[in-house]
């Protein structure tokens, strides 16, 4: 028994489906050993996987990124999402996918002819309540000390479980990251803000991770006439914002209404958010 966990849910683990209480790797997992592995979470409503393309992209960006190959094509990892949530029977759900270098003698260098390592388990999906969205979260700013290839979604997650801890000390809901005086992005998020109705966000880089709500809020923000400005955003200009907010596919979209304990803006969440969340809303409603 593992607390909270559905340990007869159905995983996949190497072309095997298993209860998850029967799933096991190898104490030799590079994985586990190393870290030496990458992940995505793809977000499923009613049934349908969204954005389903761009978490499989990146997906195939971090692998080819660490120089993993897999023998499961785009269609295959189509097929293998959709599967699992219809055995799972669950409507909103995570579709968690990891992939490790596989088990081999512990020894840094990459081994050779070993099978990497396959996994999917499928999670129900908790949806932010009205509490987060209308009233914001709280977060607390701190240096970003994790590695410079916070762009691969990599299961090397130490200096953002870290991070996320500092949170839960502090007793917010987030943290907010900056890198030699410059915003990065949360522990488990995307993090932007708002002046002056210009919707702002850090550039894409190796600083951060390119959550798939990027190029979504890009399109919202088009769509409903915000301007979106993409470069370095100071600490000052964040403690400044008019509006903070961030995104992720469990957070979805959602305002920050306290920052180190001090009321973002208004204190409430603010017109931009309120807009670009309408689109959010739609675009589920639409899958
Ligand atoms: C460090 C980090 N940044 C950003 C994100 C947001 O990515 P996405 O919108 O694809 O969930 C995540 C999501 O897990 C994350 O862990």
């Amino acid at each position: 028994m593992i607390p909270d966990v559905d340990c007869d849910s159905i995983v996949y683990l190497n072309g095997d489906y298993l209860r998850l209480g029967d799933a096991k790797v190898s104490v030799l997992d590079r994985g586990f050993i190393f870290g030496d592995g990458i992940y995505d979470v793809v977000p499923a409503y009613n049934g349908k996987p969204f954005r389903m393309d761009s978490h499989l992209a990146r997906l195939e960006r971090s692998l080819a990124a660490i120089d993993i190959k897999v023998s499961l094509a785009r269609k295959d990892w189509e097929e293998l999402v959709l599967d699992l949530i219809k055995r799972s029977g669950l409507n909103d759900c995570m579709v968690y996918i990891q992939v490790s270098r596989g088990v081999a003698k512990r020894d840094h260098a990459f081994p050779k002819n070993t099978p990497p390592t396959v996994f999917c388990m499928i999670t129900p999906f908790v949806r932010p309540g009205a509490a987060a969205r209308e009233q914001g979260l709280s977060v607390v700013s701190m240096p970003d000390i994790r590695w410079l290839r916070c762009e691969i979604k990599s299961v090397s997650l130490l200096g953002n479980v870290l991070a996320k801890q500092y949170a839960v000390e502090a007793g917010v809901d987030e943290v907010v990251q900056f890198r030699d005086g410059y915003l990065s992005e949360g522990a488990s998020c995307n993090i932007w803000a708002a002046k002056d109705g210009v919707l702002l966000g850090p550039p894409r880089s190796n600083l951060i991770l390119e959550g798939i709500r990027y190029s979504l809020l890009e399109e919202l923000a088009a769509d409903t006439g915000i301007h979106f400005d993409a470069r370095p955003i100071s600490q000052q200009e964040v403690e400044n914002a008019d509006e903070l907010m961030l995104s992720s596919a469990t957070k979805e979209l959602l305002p920050i209404t306290v920052y180190n304990g001090k009321p973002v803006g208004t204190g409430k969440p603010g017109s931009v958010y309120t807009r670009l969340r309408a689109g959010y809303d739609k675009a589920i409603a639409e899958l």
